[in-house]
């Protein structure tokens, strides 16, 4: 038993393919790719006036490329607002993208219409947040899990009889370490864990390769998260899932991650394996963020780079760099004219799967750093921005 009263997963009958190793090649790239993404865009319009005109864009995401292998788990974290739902629902075509291409399982789905996306369907799916919303109230176990079987029904599974969707139910709960005779409950009868449990349950059960794992613990009392995540990473391993795992913490993501990306504004700044990124950051966004996670041991006093003022408007994002406005290096390195002029491309560094857009990532060294978080100190800088 855990601490929030429910039983620890237990093996489901379901097609269990053991743990997939992280495919990547020496020379960095993904070896056995499920899912490819290049030049992904959403742009959502600002409508104003009583017309209705279009009278802006957010640029939500805004030219996106990334290599999920079968098996990672890939995460993306990023501060609020920067993008990362509205990629994880571009990638299962919950949202139509405005431009880019998406392979998975080596399928072109970027541009398949509305009809045709029942197999994708099954095999992508997500997970929210928010376990109360994402659950209708009124609905029993058996039908929140039933109704996504009850839609991929065929004659192969026999999921359109009661019994056989019922037993699958009930396997899928026990999988998340639930009772299964829980079925005929409602979710105002869980905790907020066990809402969670649910809420996999019921990706789990259509039995899918890919999950999108949507912040799936932000909501959840700091207590039972370690569960959850224990349980993701036990479920991966039992049924061969690969994940996209969402998330603004970055400490949680070290715990779960084969590679980590960092978004700012709609795109990707960085890329690398779970342990080159947390070892070695390289882009100053990054820096910044793992500086603010606090340490483990309290003996171990890190440098604190604060990042000053807020996220720029998607809608407007800043030229040339994006983070130019908030970026300590630039400043350390008295504001060069590239940084608003040209904006940075991805690029491998050191490791080939370290990537990295920022002009001036080889500057990056604990001089600069030491030195940016003395000048922040020094003016009062830290204090200013909470
Ligand atoms: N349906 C929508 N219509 C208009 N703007 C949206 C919509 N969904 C998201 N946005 C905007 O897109 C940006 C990125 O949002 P989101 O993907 O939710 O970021 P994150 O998940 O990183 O917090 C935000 O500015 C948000 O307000
Ligand atoms: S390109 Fe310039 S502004 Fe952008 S992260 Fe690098 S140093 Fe900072
Ligand atoms: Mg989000």
């Amino acid at each position: 038993m855990t601490d929030d009263g429910t039983q620890t997963a237990a093996p489901a009958a379901g097609t269990a393919i053991g743990a997939v190793p992280v495919g990547l090649a020496p020379n960095g790239q993904v070896r056995e790719p499920l899912l490819e993404v290049s030049g992904l865009k959403k742009h959502f319009p600002i409508l104003g006036g009583i017309l209705r005109h279009r009278v802006g864009t957010v640029f939500a995401v805004d030219g996106v490329d990334l290599t999920i292998a079968r098996g990672e788990t890939f995460s993306l974290v990023g501060e609020s607002g920067c993008g990362k739902t509205t990629l994880g629902r571009s990638l299962l075509r919950l949202t139509p993208p405005t431009a880019g291409r998406i392979v998975f399982e080596g399928v072109d789905v970027s541009a398949m219409k509305t009809a045709d996306l029942k197999p994708l369907r099954q095999k992508m799916q997500i997970i929210f947040q928010d376990p109360f919303g994402s659950l209708n109230p009124r609905m029993p176990v058996s039908d929140l899990i039933g109704e996504g079987l009850i839609a991929q029904a065929n004659k192969e599974n026999g999921w359109k009889d009661r019994k056989v969707r019922d037993q699958r139910v009930g396997d899928t709960l026990e999988a998340v370490g639930l009772r299964r005779e829980y079925t005929r409950r409602y979710p105002h009868e869980f905790s907020g864990g066990q809402r969670q449990r649910i809420g996999i349950a019921r990706a789990l059960a259509l039995n899918p390769d890919f999950i999108v794992c949507d912040e799936p613990v932000s909501a959840l009392d700091v207590s039972i998260r370690s569960q959850i995540l224990n349980l993701l990473v036990d479920l991966r391993h039992e049924f061969g899932l690969t994940y996209l795992f969402i998330s603004h913490d970055l400490s949680v993501v070290e715990y779960i991650s084969d590679r980590v990306a960092v978004m700012y504004l709609g795109k990707l700044v960085e890329e690398a394996k779970v342990e080159d990124l947390y070892s070695a950051p390289k882009h100053p966004y990054t820096i910044a963020l793992l500086s603010a996670v606090p340490q483990p041991d309290p003996r171990v006093k890190s440098q604190r780079l604060v990042l000053k003022g807020d996220v720029p408007s998607p809608a407007a994002p800043p030229s040339g760099c994006r983070f130019h406005t908030r970026c300590w290096l630039r400043e350390q390195l008295g504001n060069p004219a590239r940084c608003v002029a040209e904006e940075p491309q991805l690029r491998a560094l050191e490791p080939a799967s370290h990537r990295v857009a920022c002009h001036f990532a080889d500057e990056v060294s604990a001089r600069t750093v030491t030195s940016a978080a003395e000048e922040q100190a020094r003016t009062g800088a830290a204090i200013a921005a909470g």
